[in-house]
């Protein structure tokens, strides 16, 4: 009996996700390698200090080791978001009603479904548009997401944000609202973000919403140690850049040579994340045709991750027409997540 009704009901349900379930390549994955990605890290280990842009974190295992950051106790932004969108969800879904959900970054959607169930909860209808350079993770959070929501309906988009941005369609719903969670603005730098805010402002028609979530400022050793912790996943992650670049670019990093080394820049009110070399020595990275020499101990910055100051990020975002509606944290006002609303 009980065997019976969990396989019919798997037969339906994979029936309505395929008709549920949209997703989209903006760029075939070979031409984003070769193309925009390879010249990417040409240039940042050509350049004094180097640098490697942080999406290279995030290949399959880098992605499950964020996974697992997000999880330490010392990272306290996952789950001080969760709480501010646990709390705050119906406020958010009474506010905008019935609308296209688009979320930059979407990753694995945990904290998207506690958004997706205040919505379903005031009634609301709902499609979902995540956008992300992962196609894999899209497409499996997607599949979990139909099947978890049987009315849901999902437009995946695989590419960059800026990508996604310019092909969204003008949406079937009375409005529309653009997600960007879990502090990854604080990977921009402020002229990236300047560029960044107005391709939101571009995109938004008038009167549509931008649900912005930050980090905060917050004494140095609390920031520290969740970019330092004691289990070692974070250097993990770091470390395992250098990893991904070796598959990608046949590469020969011998990561016992590179250490994480992060701290928090009170001048730039930013957490840094290097991977500093322990010798002297010359890495090859051969499809890309590249010699890198290092110094013993020179740096390749990896990661920056901005801590804003609440009024800071307020201005400049009413300066780009997306005004602030609503400013919701936590009670150690540790991080904000910001409803914005593009005004003409
Ligand atoms: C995903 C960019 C928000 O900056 O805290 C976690 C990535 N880096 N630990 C962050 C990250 C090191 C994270 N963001």
């Amino acid at each position: 009996m009980t065997l019976f009704h969990a396989a019919s009901n798997k037969v339906s349900s994979q029936n309505t996700v395929e008709t549920r379930l949209k997703i989209q390549r903006l760029l075939e994955p070979t031409l984003v390698v070769s193309l925009s990605a390879g010249s990417d890290v040409i240039k940042g280990l050509t350049q004094t200090p180097k640098f490697l842009p942080p999406r290279y974190f995030y290949d399959d295992f880098g992605s499950e080791l964020f996974e697992q950051i997000c999880a330490l106790s010392e990272y306290y932004l996952t789950r001080t978001e969760t709480a501010i969108l646990q709390q705050y969800a119906g406020e958010i879904a009474q506010i905008t009603g019935s609308c296209e959900l688009v979320e930059l970054g979407s990753g694995s959607s945990t904290k998207t479904r506690i958004l997706l169930d205040a919505y379903y909860q005031f009634g609301y209808s709902l499609r979902y548009v995540p956008i992300d350079v992962s196609a894999g993770m899209l497409e499996s959070s997607a599949r979990h997401l139909l099947t978890d929501y049987p009315t849901l309906q999902v437009h995946a988009l695989a590419g960059t944000y800026e990508m996604a941005l310019t092909h969204l369609e003008p949406t079937q719903f009375p409005t529309r609202m653009i997600c960007f969670i879990g502090s990854s603005l604080g990977n921009l730098n402020p002229q990236e973000c300047d560029v960044f805010f107005s391709q939101i402002t571009n995109t938004l028609e008038v009167g549509e919403y931008f649900l912005l979530g930050v980090d905060l400022q917050k004494p140095k050793h609390l920031l520290e140690a969740a970019y330092n912790d004691s289990q070692g996943v974070t250097a993990a992650f770091n470390i395992n850049m250098l990893q991904h670049l070796n598959r990608q670019f046949e590469g020969d990093f011998d990561t016992t040579q590179f250490e994480h080394w992060a701290f928090y820049n009170e001048t730039e009110n930013q957490i840094e994340m290097h991977l500093r070399s322990l010798r002297s020595q010359t890495v090859q990275l051969r499809s890309l045709n590249l010699n890198v020499h290092f110094e013993a101990g020179e740096t390749i910055l990896t990661e920056i991750s901005r801590k804003f100051e609440i009024n800071f990020i307020q201005q400049e975002l009413k300066a780009k027409g997306l005004v602030p509606q609503t400013v919701w944290t936590d009670p150690n006002q540790w991080f904000a997540l910001l409803l914005c609303q593009l005004q003409p």
